[in-house]
């Protein structure tokens, strides 16, 4: 599909499913490599990188371990500053090599909350391998080690991605149409 409407707002292509599969499958390469003799505890962030963490893992060849987090800042289309724990980690993770699995990285602060919280715990390192990345709109310094794909600032939707909980179903990823 070309074109998706959520509710109220209109969306066009931005990536296909082809194309994300395509880098999906090299961020776990390069996972792969950078992580060589240790065996990783994958902790994806609620909800919207519930999809990309799926995939990612399928791709990842070698031991592992996957976690799930729940953190809320969103409402609607922006960002409110202020973040949330909703579902915390139960896993021990003293000494341990983290991978902090996110949908997108926008102002920083989810992605920088948490890795405090999980340094905090003493984990041994913890990486964040973002799918997406909105580097004009970050305010925190909070550089993901990984990054899927370079977005401008737009709203997206699909692959987990949503706009007031809807759109997460869709395999491609859709931007906002400039109305
Ligand atoms: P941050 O704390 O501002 O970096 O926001 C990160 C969170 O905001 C992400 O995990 C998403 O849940 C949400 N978010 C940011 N940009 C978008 C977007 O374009 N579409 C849908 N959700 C977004
Ligand atoms: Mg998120």
């Amino acid at each position: 599909m070309r074109e998706i409407q959520v509710l109220d707002k209109h969306f066009e292509l931005l990536l296909s499913r082809e194309v994300i599969a395509s880098r999906v499958a090299e961020l776990a390469a390069d996972l792969k490599r950078k992580l060589q003799g240790e065996t990783p505890l994958f902790v994806a962030v609620l909800n919207g990188a519930s999809l990309f963490a799926a995939d990612l893992l399928r791709s990842f060849d070698g031991d592992c371990e996957l976690s799930f987090v729940r953190y809320a800042s969103y409402e609607g289309m922006s960002s409110t500053g202020t973040v949330k724990e909703l579902i915390g980690l139960k896993e021990e993770v003293e000494g341990r090599t983290l991978v902090l699995v996110e949908d997108i990285v926008e102002t920083g602060h989810t992605i920088s909350l948490l890795k405090k919280h999980l340094e905090m715990k003493k984990a041994a390192k913890v990486m964040v391998c973002s799918l997406l990345h909105k580097p004009t709109e970050q305010v925190v310094d909070a550089q993901p080690d990984m990054i899927g794909f370079e977005l401008d600032k737009e709203f997206v939707v699909g692959y987990g991605l949503d706009y007031k909980g809807l759109g997460r179903n869709y395999a491609d990823i859709y931007k906002l149409k400039k109305s």
